[in-house]
Formats: structure tokens, sequence, C-alpha cells
């Protein structure tokens, strides 16, 4: 039976880096740390051309493939998409779907829950990203995070719940140094609201039990206080994981904390 795993660690190479030798060697570097984990899993989301070459070098113990957008279509006239069905075919099994970096290109909430569908339709687990662009004392921001939430979650099963983990990464916070990162208080008060918001989705249980993560200048030295105080199953890491070092020991770190 697969392992269940309770933290998760991500690497979202975004468009990086420019080569298969760069990527493979990069990789090789994070596979050494991931398979000395106990019980954290490391997804790797490369750019999709280095898929392929990434996933023959092995799933091994505690690493998993994502893809960093998918389309919601199977196959036909969709010039430059790719679909689900060929993700699940280069052995990835997640998939990160409604990046704040996509929806600035014009993705919509409505984009983002057919791909969320698709996806779930073929088996790839999904990392479904939300975040507000600013905050203001009002909370407007809240009631923006539970729209986002509920049009992406539309017609989504109850059954397909197992099947997705959600990563807050507020817009504000992406791209900076660790002081950058929303305060890990600010990062639980939205842990507890996206339970409550899937809760009032799906009306089961379950839905306290999916995993949460956070992303947003996520670096060494902010993976502490994120994880145990910010109360979050693991962390979506954009620069820091290009850099083999320091996401090693994001992943170290990760691994040591009692959730
Ligand atoms: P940074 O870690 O570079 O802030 O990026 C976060 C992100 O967008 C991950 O998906």
């Amino acid at each position: 039976m697969a392992k269940v795993y309770k933290k998760f660690v991500v690497a979202n190479w975004k468009m990086n880096p420019l080569d298969a030798d760069s990527a493979v060697k990069l990789f090789s570097a994070i596979r050494e740390q991931a398979v000395r984990a106990r019980e954290t899993l490391v997804v790797v989301a490369p750019p999709l051309l280095f898929l392929n070459t990434l996933t023959r070098l092995g799933n091994d113990k505690n690493i998993s493939f994502g893809a960093q957008n998918c389309f919601w279509e199977e196959k036909g006239a969709y010039t430059g998409e790719i679909s689900p069905t060929m993700i699940k075919g280069m052995s990835a099994d997640y998939c990160i779907v409604g990046h704040s970096e996509r929806r600035a290109l014009g993705e919509t909430n409505e984009m983002v829950n057919r791909k969320v569908r698709a996806a779930l339709r073929n088996g790839l687990t999904v990392i479904l990203c939300i975040g507000e662009s600013e905050r203001d004392a009002e909370g407007t921001y809240l009631e923006f995070l539970e729209r986002e939430l509920h049009e992406a979650l539309a017609s989504v099963t109850k059954k397909q719940l197992s099947q997705i983990l959600i990563a807050y990464e507020p817009i504000w916070a992406i791209g900076g140094s660790a002081e950058r990162s929303c305060a890990p208080r600010d990062v639980h008060e939205v842990v507890i609201l996206i339970h409550k918001f899937l809760k009032d989705i799906f009306r089961v249980s379950a839905a306290l039990e999916v995993p949460v993560l956070y992303g947003g200048s996520v670096a060494p030295e902010n993976t502490e206080k994120l994880v145990r105080e910010g109360r979050v199953n693991g962390l979506l890491v954009g620069g820091q994981s290009l850099i083999a070092a320091n996401f090693c020991k994001i992943i170290e770190i990760v691994d040591s904390l009692v959730l």
C-alpha cells in the first residue's frame, strides 16, 4: 500500500532551469535529501519539458513529480496545451492548478475549476493555489479566498477530497527573501478558515483533513516558524527550490518537525 504522508515540500521550479543537464543536477541533489526523510513527501514540479527525463531517473522513496499546470480537455486541437492524461502518462502524480502567475495571465476561477476536475478525473492529486493580492483591515481578502475555493471546487465530489491539497500563496508574499513571507500567525488563521470553508462546501469531516500548504518567500530561515506556528502540512517553494542546498535544508527542517 502507498505510504500516506502528513508533510509535503513542493518544489515549483516555474520556468527554470534553462537546460536538461541543470535540471538533472538539481534533481539529483534534492533526491539525496528526500530519500532520507522519515515522513515527508517531496514533490518536484519542473517545466514539463524536463518531466520525462526526471521521472526516468526514478520515482524514489519520498519523491513524486508534478506539473505546474494542465489543460481541461484530454486531447485534440488545443495548440500548446498539455492534458492531465499526458501528465499522468509521464509518471507524475501531482498537478499545481490555479497558481497566481497563471491567473495573472488570464486564468479565471471557472478555468481553474475545469482544470481541477480534469486533473482529478485522471487520477492526479491537485495542489490548488489560492491567495489574495493584498490584505485589508476589513478582511475582505477572506471573502476573496472563500470565493476562490468555492468556484475552483464546484462539482468536485466528497470522494475526490483525498486527491486535493490547498496551497495558500498570498500574492504579495511571493518572490522575495524570507522577511517578505506572511506572518506565521496570519498563515494559521487562514489555515483554520480554509478548513472551515472546505467543511461548508463538502459537509464532511474529511474536509478538515485536507492538507494545507503555505507558499510565498519560503527559505530555510523561516521554514520552522511557518510550519510550526502557521500549522501547515508543508510548503510550496519557488525561488529557493532552485538552490539545492537551501531546498535540502527546507526538507530537513520540515521533516524534523512534529505536527
Ligand atoms: P517564491 O518561493 O519564490 O516566493 O515562490 C512561491 C511560489 O509561487 C511557489 O509556487
